[in-house]
């Protein structure tokens, strides 16, 4: 939530990059962290000057376009999803204090605002707006001209310290003209290197134009950068080293690419998403080899219970991970919403071990559950897309999804390689129990190899999807139907529908139909059907048609995506979209695809935008 830029270049000279160009950039390649409004504070000529605006980063740029700021190299920037107050330009960052000589941009949410704010007024501060930064802003000035005696790092440590919650803040000075300052306490923020230039941003695309070279740093540290220098210390004022690492994407992933949205884009780099993810993991033999985990693999062999933590998309994942895993290796897994893990007293102990899933590696959620479990003793793993994250920062191990970065706010390639990411996680502990033989573990990955070509397929072919979405456009509720790995299949497709078109979708346990949901059924009611192989065990299969004929014999529309060259399905179904056969575990890899392009294809036939969905943020940082 909210996107935090930050920027100090060389002194003013001809040619070099100017703040406001910087930070407008860093803002564009951020904007889908939050879109409620935007602004910047740039220092130059012993003056800050902020412009800020409700709604979309467009309307700042027209601010500014109407008052100019002047050439700086110093700035903050700030895009934000809004939390304490409404969406205004009064509530837009950044916040001033000091008699407007100081300016703060803040992610995440100080939870002792209130008392704050009481105290600072009883001390004749005046607050503009109604947020929880103006509180920090006024704190940080207060300090700087008090006993911080000019230092603004000084200043946002004494600050720190008094604030409760999670934050990252930004603050620039017109008397420390040469340096932004930034803090973080459970809240992203990473350090760009340049060359007589350093930038911050809550994550690499907020400089990733400028730089990949790029600094991690640990919870509860404070940052000061200059032109030249970055130094980091501890919120008790102790010296601290950050993590360097090197972004392995640049700027051109981060483009749309030709595709009308991100949103497309990213659909159609599917199959790239779960090549890059399965590549390098396998050794001449063909056995598995998951170096980066970095749990000994005893520990791992010891495992007795895994639990899943994750939250919305990444999820359903992890729903379709149990299936998996669970029939790979034999040891149980749960899968929870983090957010509801840690209320509950789980049973955890060091044979435990918790996987947790997240694209950004930033979910306050998931983070927190993890941090629960690891207090318990767990063992922790990360599945993620985000180097240089909290996450896997914080776990025992990571394994990384090779998925690129993933801009549009709603899910979809990352989705599609947490799968293929979870599938290898299975595969290797079943081949460290000793649970698979190499044979069967080599059969898997073959499969699993030659499923990025069957989603280019479907991608090809996705014309009756997209035919079918235009002539949905008016429809108010969709219900979605699966079993078994199909049903995480279902509960993602519906969710892809109420975020990108704002359309009531339901997914079900096909089986549980009976047992409720089938009351919803009335004439015309569209119903997707996720139907399982027809070559798979249980005869899952014959009893999803079965479920097929229950709701179409009380009037409902049936669209079933179904393997190629299962006939049965096609008697009782409306339209049918045919993906390609695999092995029936593999199968959420391929079925997903066309509930994600219907949802998009939906969602733009209403004109609304698949990238920047309302009320949504891609990275949910707080709880
Ligand atoms: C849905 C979506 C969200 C995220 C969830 C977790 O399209 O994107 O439901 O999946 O907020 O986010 P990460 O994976 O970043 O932890």
């Amino acid at each position: 939530m909210c996107g935090i830029v930050g920027y100090v270049g060389l002194p003013e000279k001809s040619g070099e990059h100017q703040a406001l160009d910087v930070l407008v950039e860093g803002l564009r390649r951020l904007e889908y962290r939050g879109y409620d409004s935007a602004g910047v504070a740039t220092v130059s000529g012993g003056v800050v000057q902020v412009r800020k605006k409700s709604g979309k980063l467009g309307n700042l740029l027209a601010e500014i376009e109407a008052a100019p700021v002047g050439p700086a190299q110093v700035g903050i920037g700030h895009t934000r999803w809004a939390t304490h107050g409404g969406p205004t330009d009064v509530n837009a960052h950044p916040h001033v204090g000091d008699s407007g000589r100081l300016a703060v941009i803040h992610n995440g949410i100080i939870e002792n605002f209130a008392q704050l704010r009481q105290r600072l007024l009883a001390e004749g501060f005046e607050f503009a707006s109604e947020t929880d930064t103006e509180v920090a802003a006024k704190l940080i000035g207060r300090f700087f001209a008090g006993e911080a005696a000019g230092d603004l790092t000084a200043a946002m440590r004494l600050a720190v310290n008094e604030l409760e919650g999670a934050f990252t803040l930004l603050a620039v000075h017109a008397d420390a003209p040469d340096r932004v300052v930034a803090a973080r306490r459970n809240s992203p923020l990473v350090v760009g290197l340049g060359e007589g230039e350093n930038f911050l941003g809550s994550d690499v695309s907020g400089f990733i134009d400028f730089t990949r070279e790029a600094v991690e740093l640990e919870q509860d540290q404070i940052v000061t950068i200059t032109s030249s220098e970055v130094e980091i210390i501890n919120f008790d004022g102790t010296p601290a080293q950050g993590r360097r690492f090197y972004v392995d994407w640049d700027a051109s992933a981060a483009e749309k690419g030709g595709f009308p949205t991100f949103m497309e884009k990213e659909i159609h780099e599917q199959p790239k998403a779960v090549e890059d993810t399965l590549l390098g993991r396998t050794d001449a033999e063909g056995r598995l080899v998951l170096d980066e985990l970095r749990i000994d693999p005893e520990e791992l062999k010891a495992t007795t219970k895994i639990i899943v933590l994750a939250c919305g998309t990444a999820a359903y994942a992890g729903l379709v991970a149990k299936y998996a895993i669970e029939h790979w290796t034999r040891i149980p897994v749960e899968v929870e919403l983090a957010h509801e893990f840690r209320y509950r007293d789980p049973i955890i102990d060091e044979t435990t071990l918790v996987v947790s899933i997240s694209q950004s590696g930033e979910t306050m959620d998931t983070l927190m559950a993890v941090r629960y479990a690891k207090e318990q003793g767990a063992r922790t793993l990360s599945i993620c897309n985000t180097n240089g994250s909290t996450i896997p920062r914080e776990s025992d191990a990571v394994l990384y999804l090779h998925a690129g970065p993933e801009i549009a706010v709603a899910s979809t390639k990352a989705f599609l390689a947490m799968i293929a990411a979870s599938y290898l996680l299975g595969l290797y502990l079943g081949q460290l129990r000793g649970q698979l033989f190499s044979g069967q573990i080599a059969d898997i990955l073959a499969d699993l190899h030659s499923v990025p070509g069957k989603i280019q397929q479907i991608l090809d072919d996705a014309e009756q999807i997209k035919a079918l979405a235009r002539q949905m456009a008016d429809t108010p509720s969709v219900l979605f139907l699966g079993r078994h790995v199909g049903y995480p299949v279902a509960l993602e497709g519906a969710l892809k529908l109420k975020e990108l078109a704002y359309i009531h979708a339901e997914g079900f346990a096909a089986g549980e139909l009976k047992h409720g949901p089938i009351a919803l059924i009335e004439e015309g009611q569209p119903v997707f059907v996720v139907v399982p192989s027809p070559h798979g065990r249980y005869s899952l299969h014959s009893k999803v048609v079965s479920n097929i004929q229950e709701v179409r014999a009380r009037g409902a529309r049936t669209i079933t995506v179904a393997e190629e060259g299962d006939e049965a399905v096609q008697d009782y179904s409306e339209t049918v979209f045919h993906v390609p056969g695999t092995q029936p575990l593999l199968m959420p890899l391929l079925t997903t695809v066309p509930l994600q392009i219907f949802a998009c294809a939906l969602a733009s036939e209403k004109g609304y935008d698949v990238d920047q969905p309302r009320n949504l943020a891609k990275s949910v940082t707080v709880e």
